[in-house]
């Protein structure tokens, strides 16, 4: 585990380094100043962290002032349970209360679409319509250093779906992908955990096509091709034939686009475990050693000759049994795999620190914080682990924050306690009220 470091210029006399950290952060007015104050801590120690993140994070790209991003306005027309419904949001903490199924959780998804283009828990545009309507449209107003863009998504029924930025619409919606960075903390998480290596492919995939284009059209074009190669190799099965020049073709689209991909995934799971591995150390206070590692038979084998390998396998069982789309991630604690050997805490704090690391990922690669939302964390985390979380929020680590929570004096009380103000809705039947 590594250590985290707290980096304070000026240590006064009576007051810990951590404590001169935590009363300068929380004094900032404006994000200018932030900004300022982390390159003047930038130029005096590159090497130093700033909260969990790293100054030298920020400087990859060298930027010499800090970006920002939030969401201004949301509007929703029949959307899951809300026949309308608009808000307007601060750029810091919004709190959705209500009882279970008012509809806190629909907005959270309604924010997702703006961001991903989709739902984070149904990939059936359709089924989001309100029941008994023909269509749902989401609308958004993001505030991006300054200026205003506005998103909509509209779904009708058994027609495509239209995604627009400043009322024109996209050609592709892999271009939107990354522009409106956002992280997501869910119960439904704990699927990348139990669930088969699917789960934790997409978690990679979607960190990284929020940073990188070029990547999510490769694995769009990797997959074509496999399904391609899958459909000669049952026609080969079916009919007797075999084209070996043909599945020469298919094998040169795949050995070229899965080295593509390959790389990309290695070289972010190279920065990406670090990062993991500061913020489950900061969430568990070092209570348990875990590990995150990626896992892929391209690391010891060369594509080309496994696809050759594997011929007559593939042929038997009429599918590509090795290559990328068979990658992992391994996780586990003391040596164990997390699945079995991880308790509920355990396993949810594993998870969140995986979110987090995203986030930071997400933060140091665009310079500009994306949006988090945090759905039922409160029921999720023991307090020992709320706290950690709270002392991020409450040290700005985070920009735009979104937190469901049935408990409307609980989480009062909580931003109460940390100092930070909240701007609460309460969702009741798919209505809100501000
Ligand atoms: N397509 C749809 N049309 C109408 N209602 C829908 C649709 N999809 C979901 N709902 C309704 O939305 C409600 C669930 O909303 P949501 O998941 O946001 O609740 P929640 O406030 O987060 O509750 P909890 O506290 O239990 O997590 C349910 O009542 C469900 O029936
Ligand atoms: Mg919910």
């Amino acid at each position: 585990m590594l250590a985290r470091v707290f980096f304070s210029p000026k240590v006064g006399k009576s007051e810990s380094p951590k404590d001169e950290e935590n009363r300068k952060v929380r004094s900032w007015k404006s994000r200018k100043e932030k900004s300022d104050y982390v390159d003047k801590c930038y130029s005096q120690n590159p090497k130093a962290s700033f909260g969990l993140f790293r100054l030298s994070d920020f400087r990859t790209k060298k930027r010499t002032t800090f970006e920002a991003m939030y969401l201004q306005q949301l509007s929703v027309i029949n959307f899951k349970n809300y026949a309308e419904a608009g808000l307007t949001f601060s750029d810091g903490v919004n709190v959705f209360t209500g009882n279970n199924g008012a509809g806190k959780t629909n907005l959270l998804d309604a924010i997702h679409y703006l961001s991903l283009c989709k739902s984070y828990f149904n990939p059936i545009d359709s089924q989001q319509i309100k029941q008994g309507a023909d269509f749902f449209i989401i609308t958004g107003n993001f505030n991006k250093n300054g200026s205003n863009e506005a998103i909509a998504c509209s779904v009708k029924r058994n027609q495509k779906k239209q995604f627009k930025r400043n009322k024109k619409d996209y050609q592709r919606l892999a271009d939107h992908i990354g522009l409106f960075p956002l992280v997501m903390v869910s119960p439904y998480d704990i699927s990348i955990i139990i669930e088969g290596s699917e789960e934790r492919r997409k978690f990679i995939d979607n960190v990284i096509s929020q940073t990188d284009n070029y990547y999510l059209d490769e694995l769009i074009n990797y997959n074509k091709v496999l399904v391609n190669r899958n459909a000669l190799l049952k026609q080969i099965a079916d009919t007797g034939r075999y084209d070996p020049a043909l599945m020469e073709v298919y094998d040169e689209q795949l050995i070229a686009s899965s080295a593509k991909i390959f790389e990309k995934r290695k070289t972010f799971m190279g920065s990406f475990t670090g990062i993991f591995d500061r913020h489950y150390s900061f969430l568990s206070d070092d209570a348990e050693e875990v590990e995150l590692c990626y896992e892929s038979q391209l690391l010891t084998d060369d594509f080309a000759g496994l696809l050759k390998k594997n011929m007559e396998r593939d042929r038997f069982l009429e599918r590509t049994s090795a290559g990328i789309h068979k990658d992992d991630l391994l996780f586990t604690i003391h040596g164990m795999p997390m699945k079995k050997f991880g308790s509920q805490g355990q396993q949810k704090s594993f998870l969140i620190a995986l979110k987090l690391a995203q986030y930071s990922f997400l933060y140091q690669q665009n310079g500009f914080k994306p949006i988090l939302l945090l759905d039922d964390i409160f029921d999720k985390l023991d307090d020992q682990r709320v706290t950690k979380l709270m002392q991020m929020i409450s040290n700005h680590d985070f920009g735009q924050v979104f937190i469901t929570d049935t408990n409307v004096s609980r989480v009062k009380s909580i931003f109460n306690e940390i100092g930070v103000d909240i701007n609460l809705f309460k969702v009741k039947g798919g209505e809100i009220d501000a």
